[in-house]
This record gives structure tokens, sequence and C-alpha cells, in this order.
């Protein structure tokens, strides 16, 4: 009854409309002789790498740029990006992006001070030693990586998504600025902001839930809920904002309760179809959250008040059924595919998948609900 709790979180987190203005005196802060940014062909052609290199150009700090990071970054593009770090010296790496050039910017600095190859570091704190400075720029609204210990990478050969989760990876900086996130497509909208909601969600219901997150979760549920189908309509700065705020609070709780059965269930499927993150996670969402609403229906039921759904009479059982539903329509609203029969999956390769996914313990063991292989491979059937 009396929990203990950790709270990990970047030393500084900067949240604000303009807050990207910041970037040079945090990287004279920060030590930085040479940076290096890490990012996207999209970033550059979006005109956002100006936003962080004019700042540090008129701070008088010589910066490197590699814009190669593909989605779903594979370990060849971080050897890449790690090979021109060490040529040039690198001392300051600032990760501009989603979800993809940040956890790659973890990995390039956590090379520049560790030997090894990126496969000695999957699994649970494998980085020994903290890399060089980092600091991450979120451009998107959802995959909470600025403030995560998390990197995510496809091994291409084994079609297999493969997580690096330490503490020495956390970033020394966050900088979310909603200005950034306005010119998001709409389907990245949907794919992120989707993907913070269930950040939120999966750390309220989770065996490390605390207290703090908590609190934390449920604010960003409702912020999430009341402004991500406006976000995904078009210009609005206020829903922006908010999904940036909800987006940065979810990946707090992410980094601190953790997640769980849905993002378990949703590797193997992204791996398979290269379907980003956010949209691998809707098609086994509803069956996942099914399966083990048993363990907490009023937490099920806070989710949807927090949500704004009027069910403050139903007992939590109904109560928790309707919430589930909620969330689905949520998704809906924003064309996210909610089955496995939208992305056309083949149901022969359940089994395949139910191992794949069962071998996430990291976040099965997180799960409030015990699953055996059996029951990941129901959950798959039903999502169909
Ligand atoms: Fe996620």
């Amino acid at each position: 009854m009396f929990k203990t709790l950790c709270l990990r979180t970047p030393s500084w987190i900067h949240f604000g409309m303009g807050s990207v203005s910041k970037v040079a005196t945090e990287a004279k802060r920060l030590g930085g002789k040479h940076v290096m940014i890490i990012t996207d062909q999209g970033i550059v052609n979006s005109g956002l790498l100006t936003r962080v290199t004019d700042p540090l150009e008129s701070g008088g700090l010589e910066y490197s740029v590699f814009d190669q990071v593909e989605p779903e970054p594979s370990l060849q593009t971080l050897q890449e990006a790690s090979k021109i770090a060490k040529e040039n010296k690198c001392d300051l790496f600032i990760g501009l992006g989603g979800g993809s050039s940040m956890d790659t910017t973890k990995m390039v600095s956590a090379l520049m001070t560790n030997d090894g190859r990126l496969q000695d570091f999957f699994g649970v704190d494998n980085v020994k030693k903290r890399g060089l400075p980092t600091m991450m720029i979120t451009t998107t609204s959802g995959t909470g990586s600025e403030v995560s210990r998390m990197a995510v990478f496809t091994d291409k050969k084994a079609n297999l998504k493969k997580v690096v989760s330490a503490q020495n990876i956390l970033c020394d900086v966050a900088i979310v600025d909603p200005e950034l996130t306005e010119s998001l497509p709409p389907h990245v909208t949907a794919a992120t902001g989707i993907d913070a909601f269930i950040h939120a969600l999966e750390g309220y219901i989770a065996v490390n839930s605390n207290p703090v997150t908590d609190t934390i979760a449920l604010e960003a549920i409702r912020l999430i809920s009341g402004s991500l189908g406006p976000a995904f309509a078009g210009k609005d700065r206020e829903a922006r904002y908010n999904m940036s705020l909800g987006s940065l609070m979810g990946g707090i709780v992410l980094n601190n309760a953790g997640a769980g059965v849905i993002h378990a269930l949703a590797y193997p499927i992204g791996a398979e179809y290269h379907l980003s993150h956010g949209k691998a996670l809707m098609p086994i969402f509803a069956e996942s959250l099914r399966e083990i609403a048993v363990s907490n229906f009023p937490k099920l039921k806070n989710i949807g008040l927090a949500m704004g759904l009027k069910i403050e009479h139903l007992s939590p059982l109904p109560a928790a059924d309707a919430a589930i539903d909620g969330m689905v329509q949520l998704a809906n609203r924003v064309k996210l595919p909610t089955a496995l029969s939208d992305i056309k999956a083949d149901k022969s390769k359940v089994q395949e998948w139910a191992q794949a996914a069962h071998g996430e313990q990291r976040l099965l063991g997180n799960t409030p609900v015990k699953l055996t292989l059996d029951d990941v491979a129901k959950i798959f059937e039903r999502s169909f």
C-alpha cells in the first residue's frame, strides 16, 4: 500500500511557443563546441532545420547536419551517423524530428563513449556509460522520445523491432515547441497523437504506475482526447499547443510508469507491415484492453471520464466497456486503422506474432494481467 517511486526526467525541459530559440543558450551551457544535428529529409525540406541552425549560427556555434534518418531507423543508419560523428569529433548531439531522429541521436551519443555494436545494447540498462551531451527537439506531438530512455530500431534482416532501454540515454535537455508541429500532415498528427494517448493510458494502468504518473496521465488523456480531432482537421494553434503538452506528459508517464501489452503486440505488426509505430498500435488496441480490463475497471472508467464521456452513472464494468468504445471512436475520427483486417494483415501469421510479442517481457511484465502465449495469440485473432 505504501508505494515507493523514483521519477526520471531530463535535467531541463523547455516547453512553449517559440521555445526552440533556447537551443544556442542550452548548447553553450552543455559545453558544445561542435554540434551534430541528427534529422531527416522532411525536416530539411519543411524549413524547420533553420529554426535550429539560425540560433546556433547567431551564437557562434559550429555544427554538422546528418539528415538521412529514415522512418523506423535501421542499424545501418545508426552506423553511418556514428561514423560521421566520430570523424567530425562532435561533442553535443541534437535530435531534431520525430522518434526516429531522436532515438538515433541517443545511440550516436552513447556510441561516443561506449564500445560495442548497437546489438550489444538492446535490452535493459546495457548502456553502461552516459554518452556525450544530448538535446532533443521534437517536431511531432506523440512519441515522447524527448523525455524517454528508450530508443527503437528495426533489424531489417530479422524484420524485428529492437529496443534499447537505458537510463544513460535519457537526454540532458528536451525542447517541446508546439510551433514546430504546425506543419505536421494529418496522418502523422493522428498516428503520433494516438501513440501519446496510449503512453498515458498504458502508464495509468501499468503495474509500475504511481500517484504522480497517474495524475499526469489523466491530464494527458484529457488534453489529447480534446485536441487530437481539431489538430488533425487543420491549423489550430490551441489544439497544437494542447497536443504538444499532452504528448510531453504522456512521454513522462511512459518513462516512469512504462508501457504494456498494446506496445508489445504492436511491435511485430509494425515490423511486418512497415507501419509507423503510432499506426501499428490501434489495430490491436481494443482487444488488448478488453483482455486486461478485468484488472481495473475503475481506472478504465476514470480514463473515459477524463475523455469527457458521459459515463458517470454507469457502474465500473459497463463504464470500462464504454470507455474502450470511446477510445476506438477517437481513433476512427482521425482515420486510423482499428482492426487487423483494416491493414489487410495475414491471419496465418498470428502464432509468429504471438511468439514475438510474448518475448517482450519488459512490457508484458508491466501489464496488470499475466498473459500467456495463448492469451496473446487470442488477442491477435480477435483483432481481425
Ligand atoms: Fe509508443
